[in-house]
C-alpha cells in the first residue's frame, strides 16, 4: 500500500463534505414525492448526456466518444514509434468504459419508455443543461488559470467519489412501493458503472502525488477543487429537478454534510 501524504490527504478531507452533499441529492431524490417516470427519465437521459459529452472532461463538441475515437485513429501509425502501446490501450479501455456508461443508463432510461416512446440516442442529448454547462466553464476556466492544476483538478473531482453509482446501487433493496421497476434499473445501472469510475477518481486522485505539488500550489488546487464540487452539487441537483432546496441546500453548498468516509483500503492507500 502506498503511503499517502499529507498535503493529499488534506485535500480528501476538504472534499469529503461537499461529496456528502452530493449524494444528498440523490437520496433527497429517490423518495421525493415529485419523483415520477418522467422525472426518472429526464435524469437518466440527462446522465447519458454527460457519458457521451463529458462535461468538460474533453471538447465540447467531441466528447468522451468521438474524442478518444479520433485520437485512437491518429494514434495507429505512432503505435511503439513515437507513442507506448500501453497509453493508447488507456485511450480505448477510456472509450469502451464511457460507452459502456452510456449504455448501461440508456438501456434503464428505455426500459421505462412506454410503447411509442422514442429510444435515447447520443444526438438527442448532445445539449446539455445549464448548470452542467457552468460546470464544464468552471473546468475550462481552471485549466486556462493554470494548465496543470485545473486538469487535475478537474480528474480529482470527476464523478464526485461515485456517490450517484453507490447511492443508485443501495435501490436494489427497495424492491416494493412505486419506483420498484425504476429502482431495479437504476440499481443495475450503477452497479455496473460504480467500479470503472471509481477507477477513473483514483487516477485522478493517485496522480496527483506523483507531481511534486509546492504547498502553494496545493492550495490552488484545493480552492479548484471545492468550487468545481460545488458546482457539481448545483449540476446534479438541477439533473434531479431540485430535490434540494432551502437550508438543505445552503448546507450541501456550505460543506456541512457530514463527511463522506474515504475508503483509503479500497483505494490501496495508506492513511
Ligand atoms: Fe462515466
Ligand atoms: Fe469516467
Amino acid at each position: 500500500m502506498k503511503e499517502v501524504g499529507a498535503q493529499l490527504k488534506r485535500l480528501i478531507d476538504a472534499a469529503a463534505p461537499y461529496w456528502a452533499g452530493e449524494a444528498e441529492v440523490f437520496r433527497s431524490y429517490w423518495n421525493w414525492e415529485k419523483r415520477s417516470r418522467e422525472s426518472d427519465r429526464r435524469w437518466l437521459a440527462l446522465q447519458c448526456s454527460k457519458e457521451i459529452w463529458g462535461s468538460g472532461l474533453a471538447p465540447l463538441d467531441k466528447g468522451i466518444f468521438l474524442g478518444p475515437a479520433e485520437e485512437l485513429v491518429a494514434a495507429f501509425p505512432r503505435i511503439d514509434i513515437e507513442l507506448d502501446r500501453h497509453a493508447v490501450l488507456d485511450i480505448a479501455e477510456g472509450l469502451r468504459a464511457e460507452f459502456a456508461h452510456y449504455c448501461a443508463f440508456a438501456d434503464a432510461h428505455d426500459a421505462l419508455a412506454l410503447p411509442g416512446e422514442p429510444r435515447l440516442n447520443p444526438h438527442a442529448v448532445k445539449t446539455a443543461w445549464k448548470e452542467d454547462l457552468e460546470l464544464s466553464a468552471l473546468r475550462f476556466a481552471h485549466k486556462k488559470e493554470n494548465a496543470k492544476l485545473g486538469d487535475r483538478a478537474t480528474r480529482f473531482t470527476e464523478g464526485g467519489y461515485c456517490t450517484l453509482f453507490s447511492e443508485g446501487m443501495k435501490l436494489k433493496a427497495s424492491k416494493k412501493g412505486p419506483h420498484a421497476h425504476a429502482n431495479a434499473l437504476i440499481a443495475e445501472a450503477c452497479a455496473q458503472v460504480y467500479e470503472d469510475e471509481f477507477g477513473h477518481m483514483l487516477k485522478g486522485i493517485i496522480g496527483l502525488e506523483a507531481d511534486g505539488l509546492a504547498a502553494a500550489d496545493w492550495s490552488r488546487l484545493q480552492r479548484m477543487a471545492i468550487e468545481q464540487l460545488r458546482a457539481r452539487i448545483h449540476m446534479r441537483n438541477a439533473q434531479f429537478g431540485s430535490p434540494l432546496a432551502g437550508a438543505a441546500l445552503e448546507r450541501a453548498l456550505a460543506g456541512r454534510c457530514d463527511p463522506i468516509v474515504f475508503d483509503y483500503g479500497k483505494a490501496r492507500l495508506a492513511a
